[in-house]
């Protein structure tokens, strides 16, 4: 009864927990070796570039030492990044070894402390090539680690399929973030994207963490998405991050500006749930 009524005292956040206060992370005193995390569904539209351009930015205003790396032949986190993917080395030419120093490729933001590998459609042909290398899956993880000394994180915005693109991406990962847009069949794909985090953790890469699901373009104005949230955390339970990311026009604006939302609009509620997406990392230990 004590419980139940200190429960009902509480504030509840979103998932229906009691809301928590996560203090703004101590400064790093030195930096690296990254922590590497695959932003991964193979559903599209969900949020993950979205996710990755803002965690990124929220990360580097905390000081972070933050690379995002674009491993979607769209080029949308590079372009929702205002850097150049065209005419420029891309993930694409370390992939294939044509430039060997990942130093030629990354390009810097305009958010200090966040830099970025480009991609551009010629990513796209780059499963075609790989099938036949030798330790196929491991060619990412190859290339990160040749700068992974440089950075506290390093986030891998992956294209939406489980393909050869993603299990390099997963191979090279300490971490999954998994976004889930609160909609309609969210859950479908879920079984069979944390059965291919198994199989690469079985095979390939046996310290890859599921680090969390975030829930993503929730409307708490209708029943529908909180029904949907409700279901995610019935399901994946402590997997579910507190912080969850409303849906807001804000967010697609700053895309179309080039900007991380803290720079597009400050103000907007979306700014303070990705700064405090970021908190909740460092507190749970996902980040440094
Ligand atoms: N919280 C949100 N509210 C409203 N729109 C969003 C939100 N998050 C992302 N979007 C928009 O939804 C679309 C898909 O998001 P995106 O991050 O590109 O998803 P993914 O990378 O998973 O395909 C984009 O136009 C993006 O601007
Ligand atoms: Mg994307």
């Amino acid at each position: 009864m004590a419980t139940r009524a200190a429960k009902s005292s509480a504030k509840l956040g979103p998932t229906g927990r009691p809301e928590r206060f996560y203090p703004v992370p101590p400064k790093l005193d030195r930096h690296g070796p990254a922590r590497i995390i695959s932003m991964c569904n193979q559903k599209g539209g969900v949020g993950k570039t979205t996710t990755t351009i803002n965690l990124g930015a929220a990360l580097a205003r905390y000081g972070r030492r933050v690379l995002a790396v674009d491993f979607d032949p769209q080029g949308a986190l590079s372009a929702g990044l205002g850097v150049a993917a065209h005419d420029v080395p891309t993930i694409y030419d370390l992939m294939l070894g044509k430039v060997k120093d990942p130093v030629e490729v990354i390009q810097p933001s305009t958010t200090e402390g966040l830099d970025v590998i480009p991609a551009n459609i010629d990513l796209s042909a780059a499963e075609v090539h790989l099938v036949s290398e030798v330790a196929r899956e491991q060619i990412l993880a190859g290339v990160l680690r040749k700068v992974a000394d440089r950075y506290d994180v390093i986030l891998i915005d992956c294209q939406p399929s489980l393909g050869l693109l993603t299990v390099n991406a997963l191979t090279a990962s300490h971490g999954v973030l998994i976004p889930l847009a609160c909609e309609y069949f969210a859950l479908r794909g879920v079984a069979l994207l944390i059965e291919t985090v198994e199989k690469v953790r079985d095979r390939l890469n046996p310290s890859l963490e599921l680090d969390g699901i975030i829930a993503t373009m929730y409307d708490p104005r209708t029943l529908h998405a909180r029904e949907v949230l409700e279901r995610v955390v019935a399901t994946f339970d402590e997997k579910v991050l507190d912080t969850v990311i409303n849906r807001t026009v804000k967010l697609p604006d700053a895309s179309v500006a080039a900007k991380p939302i803290l720079d597009y609009a400050p103000e907007n509620a979306a700014s303070e749930a990705y700064l405090q997406l970021a908190r909740e990392l460092v507190l749970r230990g996902t980040v440094a």
